[in-house]
């Protein structure tokens, strides 16, 4: 089931038709389906039945709407940074409910978390569980710590996100896990919960997770060996979704076999922090046709949103699909559909076949995850608005930027005077 779907040959989200956003909105510009969000979470939340616990990604699409939807439904947050901590309360989510990940957590970002009494730290390094312990003895509380740990499994996915292998900067190794958490119970000022990992992102197998689960739940008895109990085991989050024609396990599947591989372990609490499976096919980017353009060899659909809008393609080569959001008569072409940013690597599509003429709107799909929060000003190019359409209404949920708004903080210095 999708939220963006045809309609007498133009394509809706939900109850709008997107030519109707676009006239409202302008283009490029990002729209987000609310019922398809509510729905992905839905999914995750009703086979994690407490204590289990879902944590939704802030990484992912962190606009204060989308956390506030999520928020609205009991939602759990896996922030990486202060700021993804501050964007949580701003929406309405609890600080009980954020559990704090990320390699180079500050002082600052950790007095902050500790000020909100934050769920719990995801602590990657033996350094950062000793400034943990610190900042909590020094402002007398106590921090509730999981640690980090890279089981060393291969995620078969791209590697820029892959994860979970010895050779990323990730986590504690698994070999030394045991003694870390052994130096971790006598350090003052820390509560240990529990252990956590991520392999990676956009997975589409079940047996990657299950093969990391399999050496999380042997670090787990072998902590229980020598005193230590846990109290959940965060797997993180990584499961795909379709972009093209990806398979990945159905949320309930990917779940419950996570879950009967726990069974040995009743008194385990399961956490996931999913991200792009909750947003990524509740997004899509808007963006008008400029010019058509053919070389002898190509032909190119140049676009009004480029790669500093979404930069998933350039970067990671990343499959988006692209529709004309209106059914249209125009010859079929096959080309590239390419942004106006001044890099060869501007492209959201290659080699697509497409009925498309100038002033046509076209689609990018899947872009709620990983596509507004990676985008940049590069060329001095405003970033696009963001709308959040809730059955009939649409809302403008972040304002397209002005040129003001790109240069804000920057000064002139004064004038070289001649000499
Ligand atoms: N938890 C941790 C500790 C993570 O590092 C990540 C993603 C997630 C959860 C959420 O993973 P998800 O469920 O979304 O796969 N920019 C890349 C993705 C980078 C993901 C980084 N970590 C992309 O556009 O594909």
């Amino acid at each position: 089931m999708s939220e963006f779907e045809f309609r007498h040959g133009v394509m809706h989200a939900e109850s709008i038709s997107v030519p109707d956003l676009a006239a409202r909105f302008g283009t490029p510009c990002y729209v987000y389906s609310r019922a398809a969000i509510a729905r992905n979470w839905k999914a995750f939340q009703d086979h994690l039945p407490a204590p289990h616990k879902a944590c939704y990604a802030v990484k992912a699409n962190s606009n204060l709407a989308v956390l506030q939807v999520l928020a609205e439904l009991g939602a759990g947050f896996d922030v990486v940074s202060g700021g993804e901590i501050a964007r949580v309360l701003k929406a309405g989510g609890r600080a009980q409910d954020i559990v704090f990940s990320g390699v180079g957590k500050s002082e600052h970002e950790i007095r902050y978390a500790l000020e909100h009494d934050i769920g719990q730290f995801n602590v990657e390094s033996d350094a950062e569980l000793d400034r943990i312990s610190a900042i909590a003895v020094a402002m007398d509380t106590t921090a509730r710590v999981s640690f980090r740990v890279n089981p060393d499994v291969d995620a078969k996915t791209h590697p820029y996100i892959a994860t979970g292998l010895e050779a990323n900067k990730f986590g504690i190794p698994m070999q030394d896990a045991l003694d870390t958490f052994k130096r971790a119970a006598t350090l003052p000022g820390l509560e240990i919960v529990g252990a956590d990992c991520h392999i990676g992102s956009q997975l589409t197998e079940t047996q990657p997770f299950l093969d990391a689960l399999d050496r999380m739940l042997a670090l787990v008895d072998a902590l229980e060996a020598i005193g230590i109990t846990l109290k959940h085991l965060d797997m993180g989050g990584g499961l795909g979704v379709t972009y093209q024609s990806e398979q990945p396990p159905a949320v309930g599947d990917y779940i419950q076999a996570l879950l009967a591989r726990m069974a040995s372990h009743p008194h385990l609490a399961l956490y996931l922090e999913p991200g792009r499976a909750i947003v990524a096919n509740a997004g899509i980017l808007v963006t008008q046709v400029e010019y058509l353009k053919a070389s002898r060899t190509k032909h190119f659909v140049m676009v009004d949103a480029g790669m500093n809008d979404l930069l998933r393609p350039s970067l990671y080569q990343a499959f988006h699909d692209i529709v004309n959001v209106c059914e249209s008569s125009a010859p079929e072409i096959t080309g590239d559909v390419v942004g106006p940013v001044c890099e060869t690597g501007d492209f959201l599509g290659q080699q697509r076949t497409l009925r498309v003429a100038a002033g046509d709107l076209l689609a990018v799909k899947s872009a709620g995850a990983y596509g507004f929060v990676m985008s940049s000003n590069y060329n001095t190019r405003p970033r696009p608005p963001e709308v959040m359409v809730d059955g009939n209404e649409a809302y403008l949920i972040r304002a397209r930027e002005t040129l003001e708004d790109v240069w804000r903080g920057e000064t002139l210095i004064p004038a070289q005077t001649e000499k």
